[in-house]
């Protein structure tokens, strides 16, 4: 079973959409591991977007994801990393479709409320970054 890393960004948590976006993915038929609300340390964010740190929208994405709490997940099932982004839609807004999470509820590509890792291998290192806890056992 392949394992995965979820977050829903701190608008859709702001927006009650935390039980949406979770029974998305549990009616597909991924299975919660972990799950915690939490508000991310700039270090954290720093990290987690490591990637992205000489993009121009950089600064825009880490004040947007420090505005709030966050609901961090790990999910669990068959290519779980590919079904979370299938469900989360694509990040250029205008090329999310209704009926993937972006594509019902974002008008706007930085306020794209959900986080899905985007191979395995990103997988285990965001999973390791939000949940430490779960060092020993992935
Ligand atoms: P990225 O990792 O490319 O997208 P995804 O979240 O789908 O894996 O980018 C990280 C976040 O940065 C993305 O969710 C929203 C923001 N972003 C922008 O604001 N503008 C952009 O042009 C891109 C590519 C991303
Ligand atoms: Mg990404």
């Amino acid at each position: 079973m392949e394992k995965t890393f979820a977050m829903v960004k701190p608008d859709g948590v702001k927006r009650g959409l935390i039980g949406e976006i979770l029974k998305r993915y549990e009616n597909k038929g991924l299975n919660l591991v972990a799950a915690k609300v939490i508000s991310p340390s700039l270090d954290l964010l720093q990290k987690h977007y490591e990637e992205h740190k000489d993009k121009p929208f950089y600064d825009d994405l880490i004040r947007y994801m420090s505005s709030g709490p966050v609901f961090a997940m790990i999910l669990e099932g068959d290519n779980a990393v590919k079904m979370v982004r299938l469900l989360n839609g694509p990040t250029k807004i205008e090329d999310a479709q209704p009926g993937t999470i972006r594509g019902d509820f974002c008008t706007n590509t930085t306020f794209n409320i959900v986080h899905g890792s985007d191979s395995v291998e990103s997988a285990k290192r965001e999973i390791l970054l939000w949940f430490p806890e779960y060092m020993n056992k992935i």
